[in-house]
Protein backbone atom coordinates (compact mmCIF):
# COMPACT_ATOMS: atom_id res chain seq x y z
CA UNK A 1 0.00 0.00 0.00
CA UNK A 2 1.40 3.28 -0.72
CA UNK A 3 -0.34 7.09 -0.41
CA UNK A 4 -1.90 6.59 -3.56
CA UNK A 5 -2.55 2.86 -4.29
CA UNK A 6 -4.29 0.13 -1.82
CA UNK A 7 -2.89 -2.70 -3.96
CA UNK A 8 -0.77 -5.57 -2.03
CA UNK A 9 2.45 -6.36 -2.91
CA UNK A 10 2.58 -8.53 -5.42
CA UNK A 11 -0.89 -7.16 -6.96
CA UNK A 12 0.84 -5.69 -10.33
CA UNK A 13 2.87 -7.68 -12.50
CA UNK A 14 6.29 -6.33 -13.62
CA UNK A 15 5.22 -4.94 -16.81
CA UNK A 16 2.51 -2.36 -16.52
CA UNK A 17 0.83 -0.25 -19.33
CA UNK A 18 -0.45 3.26 -18.61
CA UNK A 19 -2.88 5.16 -20.10
CA UNK A 20 -3.89 9.08 -18.48
CA UNK A 21 -7.51 7.86 -18.57
CA UNK A 22 -8.97 5.70 -15.97
CA UNK A 23 -11.30 4.51 -18.27
CA UNK A 24 -9.49 3.74 -20.22
CA UNK A 25 -7.58 1.26 -17.92
CA UNK A 26 -10.86 -0.38 -17.30
CA UNK A 27 -11.48 -0.57 -21.34
CA UNK A 28 -7.75 -2.13 -21.70
CA UNK A 29 -8.41 -4.66 -18.57
CA UNK A 30 -11.61 -5.86 -19.57
CA UNK A 31 -10.84 -5.79 -23.67
CA UNK A 32 -7.89 -7.67 -24.05
CA UNK A 33 -6.76 -8.76 -20.38
CA UNK A 34 -7.51 -12.61 -19.23
CA UNK A 35 -8.91 -12.74 -15.68
CA UNK A 36 -8.82 -8.91 -14.64
CA UNK A 37 -8.52 -8.25 -11.60
CA UNK A 38 -9.18 -4.76 -9.65
CA UNK A 39 -6.10 -4.09 -8.16
CA UNK A 40 -6.61 -0.37 -7.72
CA UNK A 41 -9.27 2.24 -7.34
CA UNK A 42 -8.15 4.88 -4.53
CA UNK A 43 -9.15 8.44 -6.49
CA UNK A 44 -10.54 6.31 -9.23
CA UNK A 45 -6.79 6.23 -10.55
CA UNK A 46 -8.43 2.40 -11.51
CA UNK A 47 -5.80 -0.39 -12.17
CA UNK A 48 -5.75 -3.59 -12.98
CA UNK A 49 -3.78 -6.92 -13.46
CA UNK A 50 -4.94 -10.06 -15.05
CA UNK A 51 -2.97 -11.88 -18.40
CA UNK A 52 -2.29 -11.74 -22.13
CA UNK A 53 -1.52 -14.74 -24.02
CA UNK A 54 -0.50 -15.95 -21.04
CA UNK A 55 1.68 -13.56 -19.81
CA UNK A 56 0.66 -11.37 -16.39
CA UNK A 57 0.32 -7.43 -17.37
CA UNK A 58 -0.99 -5.10 -15.05
CA UNK A 59 -2.51 -1.16 -16.75
CA UNK A 60 -2.30 1.55 -14.14
CA UNK A 61 -3.86 4.84 -14.64
CA UNK A 62 -2.17 7.73 -13.97
CA UNK A 63 -4.22 10.98 -14.71
CA UNK A 64 -3.07 13.54 -16.94
CA UNK A 65 -0.04 15.73 -16.70
CA UNK A 66 3.89 15.06 -15.01
CA UNK A 67 3.46 15.24 -11.74
CA UNK A 68 0.18 12.70 -11.84
CA UNK A 69 2.14 10.35 -13.62
CA UNK A 70 5.01 10.80 -11.32
CA UNK A 71 3.20 10.02 -8.05
CA UNK A 72 1.57 6.67 -9.81
CA UNK A 73 5.12 5.95 -11.39
CA UNK A 74 7.48 6.58 -8.42
CA UNK A 75 4.61 3.97 -6.54
CA UNK A 76 5.24 1.41 -8.87
CA UNK A 77 8.71 1.65 -9.60
CA UNK A 78 9.60 1.61 -5.80
CA UNK A 79 6.88 -0.66 -4.24
CA UNK A 80 5.40 -2.88 -6.33
CA UNK A 81 8.28 -3.56 -9.01
CA UNK A 82 7.60 -2.60 -11.65
CA UNK A 83 10.44 -2.82 -14.63
CA UNK A 84 8.72 -2.58 -17.87
CA UNK A 85 6.26 0.59 -17.75
CA UNK A 86 4.39 1.51 -21.07
CA UNK A 87 2.76 4.49 -21.53
CA UNK A 88 -0.74 4.13 -23.90
CA UNK A 89 -1.79 7.73 -24.23
CA UNK A 90 -3.08 10.32 -27.51
CA UNK A 91 -0.93 12.88 -28.71
CA UNK A 92 -1.58 16.32 -30.93
CA UNK A 93 0.21 16.78 -34.08
CA UNK A 94 3.27 19.08 -34.57
CA UNK A 95 4.13 17.53 -38.52
CA UNK A 96 2.49 17.52 -41.77
CA UNK A 97 3.03 14.34 -42.08
CA UNK A 98 1.68 12.92 -38.51
CA UNK A 99 -2.08 12.45 -39.60
CA UNK A 100 -4.65 11.71 -37.40
CA UNK A 101 -5.30 8.00 -36.08
CA UNK A 102 -0.94 7.65 -37.21
CA UNK A 103 1.26 6.32 -34.14
CA UNK A 104 3.65 8.39 -32.95
CA UNK A 105 6.37 6.01 -30.78
CA UNK A 106 8.42 8.40 -28.70
CA UNK A 107 11.76 8.50 -28.66
CA UNK A 108 12.60 11.59 -26.31
CA UNK A 109 10.83 13.74 -24.75
CA UNK A 110 11.10 17.57 -24.29
CA UNK A 111 9.56 19.48 -21.51
CA UNK A 112 9.02 23.01 -20.00
CA UNK A 113 7.63 20.91 -17.03
CA UNK A 114 9.85 22.59 -13.60
CA UNK A 115 9.98 18.80 -12.52
CA UNK A 116 14.05 18.33 -13.17
CA UNK A 117 14.93 21.88 -12.60
CA UNK A 118 16.45 21.39 -9.20
CA UNK A 119 17.58 17.77 -9.87
CA UNK A 120 20.02 18.57 -12.97
CA UNK A 121 21.02 21.88 -11.92
CA UNK A 122 22.45 23.66 -14.77
CA UNK A 123 21.79 21.09 -17.32
CA UNK A 124 19.00 19.65 -19.22
CA UNK A 125 18.38 16.31 -18.94
CA UNK A 126 17.52 14.43 -21.85
CA UNK A 127 14.88 11.84 -21.42
CA UNK A 128 14.64 9.08 -23.94
CA UNK A 129 13.18 5.86 -24.32
CA UNK A 130 14.48 2.46 -24.06
CA UNK A 131 15.80 1.37 -26.91
CA UNK A 132 14.85 -2.66 -27.08
CA UNK A 133 11.31 -1.60 -26.37
CA UNK A 134 11.54 1.37 -28.83
CA UNK A 135 12.93 -1.27 -31.86
CA UNK A 136 10.31 -3.88 -31.13
CA UNK A 137 7.41 -1.40 -31.19
CA UNK A 138 8.52 -0.02 -34.70
CA UNK A 139 8.86 -3.39 -35.92
CA UNK A 140 5.61 -4.83 -34.58
CA UNK A 141 4.32 -1.70 -36.08
CA UNK A 142 6.13 -2.01 -39.40
CA UNK A 143 4.76 -5.62 -39.98
CA UNK A 144 1.17 -4.74 -38.93
CA UNK A 145 1.29 -2.27 -41.55
CA UNK A 146 0.48 0.78 -39.22
CA UNK A 147 0.75 4.59 -39.99
CA UNK A 148 3.83 4.90 -37.19
CA UNK A 149 6.63 7.30 -36.75
CA UNK A 150 9.46 7.17 -34.25
CA UNK A 151 11.00 10.30 -33.22
CA UNK A 152 10.85 13.19 -30.34
CA UNK A 153 7.69 14.51 -28.45
CA UNK A 154 7.12 17.24 -26.44
CA UNK A 155 5.40 16.54 -22.45
CA UNK A 156 4.26 20.08 -21.87
CA UNK A 157 2.38 21.10 -18.51
CA UNK A 158 -0.73 23.73 -19.33
CA UNK A 159 -2.86 22.12 -22.09
CA UNK A 160 -4.51 25.79 -21.66
CA UNK A 161 -1.67 28.48 -22.49
CA UNK A 162 -2.28 31.93 -23.79
CA UNK A 163 0.32 31.52 -26.47
CA UNK A 164 1.48 27.85 -27.28
CA UNK A 165 1.96 28.30 -30.85
CA UNK A 166 5.10 30.15 -31.02
CA UNK A 167 6.82 27.74 -29.42
CA UNK A 168 5.21 24.68 -31.20
CA UNK A 169 6.61 26.14 -34.35
CA UNK A 170 9.69 26.19 -32.94
CA UNK A 171 9.78 22.86 -31.71
CA UNK A 172 8.33 21.37 -35.09
CA UNK A 173 11.12 23.37 -36.53
CA UNK A 174 13.58 20.75 -34.69
CA UNK A 175 12.05 18.16 -35.57
CA UNK A 176 9.60 17.45 -32.52
CA UNK A 177 6.23 15.25 -33.83
CA UNK A 178 4.15 15.70 -31.23
CA UNK A 179 2.39 17.02 -27.97
CA UNK A 180 1.27 15.23 -24.68
CA UNK A 181 1.68 15.84 -21.36
CA UNK A 182 3.35 13.49 -19.30
CA UNK A 183 6.26 11.45 -21.26
CA UNK A 184 9.43 13.36 -20.11
CA UNK A 185 8.44 12.38 -16.69
CA UNK A 186 8.15 8.47 -17.69
CA UNK A 187 11.64 8.51 -18.82
CA UNK A 188 12.99 10.59 -16.49
CA UNK A 189 11.69 8.48 -13.60
CA UNK A 190 12.86 5.17 -15.89
CA UNK A 191 16.22 6.31 -16.13
CA UNK A 192 16.19 7.04 -12.60
CA UNK A 193 15.37 4.22 -10.97
CA UNK A 194 17.15 1.44 -13.71
CA UNK A 195 13.66 0.76 -15.72
CA UNK A 196 12.36 0.72 -18.81
CA UNK A 197 9.99 2.76 -20.59
CA UNK A 198 8.47 3.65 -23.84
CA UNK A 199 5.44 5.67 -24.76
CA UNK A 200 3.08 4.91 -28.11
CA UNK A 201 0.11 7.40 -28.78
CA UNK A 202 -2.47 7.86 -30.99
CA UNK A 203 -2.87 11.16 -32.66
CA UNK A 204 -6.17 12.55 -31.54
CA UNK A 205 -5.36 16.07 -32.93
CA UNK A 206 -3.27 18.45 -35.33
CA UNK A 207 -2.01 21.46 -33.82
CA UNK A 208 -1.30 22.81 -37.55
CA UNK A 209 -5.02 22.32 -38.74
CA UNK A 210 -6.88 22.10 -35.34
CA UNK A 211 -8.80 19.15 -36.43
CA UNK A 212 -9.29 16.20 -33.91
CA UNK A 213 -10.92 13.12 -33.82
CA UNK A 214 -13.94 12.95 -31.83
CA UNK A 215 -13.97 10.18 -28.42
CA UNK A 216 -15.75 7.76 -31.15
CA UNK A 217 -13.30 7.63 -33.46
CA UNK A 218 -10.55 7.24 -31.25
CA UNK A 219 -11.28 3.84 -30.90
CA UNK A 220 -10.10 2.07 -33.86
CA UNK A 221 -6.61 3.60 -33.32
CA UNK A 222 -6.63 3.38 -29.34
CA UNK A 223 -7.02 -0.67 -30.41
CA UNK A 224 -4.14 -0.83 -32.40
CA UNK A 225 -2.18 0.99 -29.70
CA UNK A 226 -3.44 -1.04 -26.78
CA UNK A 227 -2.30 -4.29 -29.19
CA UNK A 228 0.68 -2.95 -30.31
CA UNK A 229 1.79 -1.65 -26.74
CA UNK A 230 0.66 -5.18 -25.12
CA UNK A 231 2.85 -7.19 -27.85
CA UNK A 232 5.82 -4.82 -26.79
CA UNK A 233 5.29 -5.31 -23.32
CA UNK A 234 5.11 -8.99 -23.16
CA UNK A 235 7.73 -9.96 -26.21
CA UNK A 236 9.98 -6.77 -26.01
N1 LIG B 1 -2.10 18.96 -26.25
C1 LIG B 1 -1.67 18.35 -25.14
N2 LIG B 1 -1.86 17.09 -24.87
C2 LIG B 1 -2.54 16.36 -25.78
C3 LIG B 1 -3.01 16.92 -26.95
C4 LIG B 1 -2.77 18.28 -27.20
O1 LIG B 1 -3.17 18.83 -28.25
N3 LIG B 1 -3.66 15.95 -27.64
C5 LIG B 1 -3.57 14.82 -26.90
N4 LIG B 1 -2.88 15.07 -25.77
Amino acid sequence: MTPHIEAKAGDYAETVLLPGDPLRAKWVAETFLDSPRLVNRVRNCLGYTGTWQGKRVSVQATGMGQPSLGIYVHELITTYGAQTLIRIGTCGSLSEKVKLRDIVIAETASTDSAMNRDVFGTYNFAPAADFGLLRKAADVAEARKLRWHVGGIVSIDAFYHPDSMNVYKVLAAHGVLGVEMETAALYTLAARHGRRALTICAVSDSLLTSDHLEPEERQSSLKEMAELALTVATTG
